[in-house]
């Protein structure tokens, strides 16, 4: 579309979660003309909703090798060492500049940071605030600090397509901008460094732990834009969702890990431990197993759900440490003070994304990603609780590091129009139908058989919009560009699990359950050819 108004910068940064408000504060302080662009408003994405924490080798006795360990073990082979040992030597002093940001932690009774567990790690490295409202406090203290600095923000732009130059390279995006409810039509930010912070793609699933925004648009621009992603397929399932009804939909409330970290038990209906003996962690394996364990016990005795069990907690703690999961529960009828709470898995992070370097540089010259949008190689085929935060602030900070000593490149070549932003657009009626194909067959439990329908429904949805096409194609706004984006992270998801023919991490497919290292010790790229953007 041709912009009808436009913004220059150096540095556009898209999302307003932990890693593009990161991105932004130090680009600002490093001089560089800096806009966010985000879809909603500023504290509208997943970091508000994160619980746990952030983990980090903070604690004493904890080094960063233990953690680099327990992140290896969970990305079940997948992971690069190297990004990992970034990561872990990286992050202590990240949360220390985060607090510096005003960020307030937890604290123990001598005034340290108070760490609590999660699966996978064998420490209590988990800093947490507000009891469970890591990710809302890190937001407030973010948002405080992009505002104080004066950075430009614009809310309610959807980002729609990369704008390059002459030679390719990045020269800004185009954005769908709403007003409250007010259509104030396409604009774009020129500029010659993009840092994509969209987050996740959670949405592509019928439940799910992410907020509505969750709609893989940072990956779909990308691939327009001709950029890698890797590790689609690996979709992390939170093991212990709030179960609300087989048929709930949308944004399912999360009770975090941190609540086994504190000593909850996992219970079937007959009050049965069914992870001892599963796991030397038992209920603190890493995050797939858990998921698996509890998918297999539902499975032998036909239940639609788990329970956790945490009543010896008592009222005071669950008060003081949990509130927000208190406050939630009660607010759907369950008080866990006296009652086990029925838990289920749903989709809660995308491990895969856009591929990127250890400075967040992706394969188009000019487009860095970082936080979920992104794949590091931290993750592997199954990110270790409470590093996402973490990842976010790491690789941010990188980013910004990387555009303030090389300059964003400027060669005075005018801006060409991207390629087509994506046509035909999907109604946005069919958004539910993408959500009900992936959650039926592309879910926690995949085989070939159900993975080639989940292709088949998707193909026929993507057909029916080319027809429509050339009739009348969907009203451009919000909601068709967000259900056009789903539509193609999940064909590209879907496409990844049915090549990938082992289980792995948190890919499990039941028609190839073991681990196959000889043939699939490797990562999926995929990149869309110029005929298919
Ligand atoms: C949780 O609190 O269980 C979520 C932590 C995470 O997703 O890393």
């Amino acid at each position: 579309p041709a912009p009808g108004w436009a913004v220059e910068a150096d540095v556009v940064v898209v999302g307003s979660g932990v890693a593009g408000l990161t991105a932004a504060l130090r680009c600002s302080a490093a001089g560089l003309k800096t806009v966010v662009v985000t879809k909603a408003r500023l504290d509208d994405g997943s970091t508000r909703w994160a619980q746990g924490g952030i983990a980090a080798a903070l604690g004493e006795g904890d080094t960063p090798e233990q953690h680099l360990n327990d992140t290896l073990v969970a990305g079940a082979g997948l992971c690069d060492e190297t990004a990992v040992r970034t990561l872990v030597t990286e992050g202590p002093d990240a949360v220390r500049r985060l607090i510096a940001s005003g960020a307030e932690f937890d604290r123990n009774a001598v005034g340290e940071i108070a760490l609590t567990r999660e699966g996978g790690h064998h420490r209590s490295r988990i800093a947490h605030a507000g009891g469970d409202a890591t990710g809302a406090e890190i937001t407030r203290a973010l948002v405080e600090a992009v505002r104080d600095a004066g950075i430009r923000t614009v809310e309610h732009a959807l980002v729609l397509d990369l704008l390059k130059d002459a030679e390719g390279r990045t020269a800004g995006v185009t954005l769908h901008v709403m007003g409250e409810g007010r259509h104030d039509g396409v604009g774009a930010v020129h500029a010659p460094a993009v840092v994509l912070a969209t987050g996740g793609m959670g949405q592509v699933f019928s439940a799910t732990t992410n907020p509505s925004v969750s709609t893989g648009d940072g990956v779909a621009l990308a691939l327009r834009a001709g950029a890698e992603v890797s590790d689609l397929e690996f979709v992390q399932f939170h093991p212990t969702v709030l179960f609300l009804g087989p048929d709930a939909e949308g944004q399912q409330p999360l009770v975090s890990e941190a609540v086994r970290g504190e000593g909850a038990h996992l219970v079937d209906g007959d009050g049965v431990r069914f992870m001892l003996g599963r796991h030397e962690l038992a209920e603190l394996a890493p995050r797939d197993i858990v998921a698996k364990g509890i998918m297999r016990r539902m499975r032998e005795q036909g239940a639609q759900h788990m329970y956790l069990d945490a009543r010896h907690f008592g009222a005071e703690m669950w008060e003081r440490r949990f509130p927000t999961i208190l406050a939630a529960c009660r607010a759907h009828g369950i008080d866990p003070v006296t009652q086990p709470i029925p838990v289920a898995p749903a989709a809660h992070y995308a491990s895969g994304g856009v591929r990127t370097d250890l400075h967040g540089r992706t394969t188009v010259p000019g487009l860095y990603a970082c936080g979920e949008v992104a794949c590091t190689g931290v993750h592997g085929a199954n990110r270790l609780a409470s590093n996402s935060l973490l990842e976010g602030l790491v690789f941010a900070e990188r980013i910004a590091a990387e555009i303030a000593a090389f300059g964003p490149h400027r060669d005075g070549v005018p801006v060409v129009p991207g390629p087509p932003s994506v046509l035909p657009l999907i109604e946005p009626e069919k958004r539910a139908e993408i959500q009900r194909i992936m959650s039926a067959d592309a879910g926690v439990l995949r085989s070939a058989q159900s993975l080639d329908d989940a292709a088949d429904g998707l193909e026929a949805l993507h057909l029916e919009a080319v027809e429509e096409y050339f009739g009348k194609t969907a009203e451009p706004g919000t909601e068709s560009w967000e259900t056009t984006n789903l539509l193609c992270v999940a064909r590209v998801l879907v496409a990844a699990a049915l090549e990938r023919e082992e289980t792995r991490g948190c890919h499990w497919r039941e028609d190839r359950p073991e681990r196959d290292d000889d043939t699939w010790r490797r990562h999926l790229i995929a990149r869309l050819t110029s005929d298919r953007r």
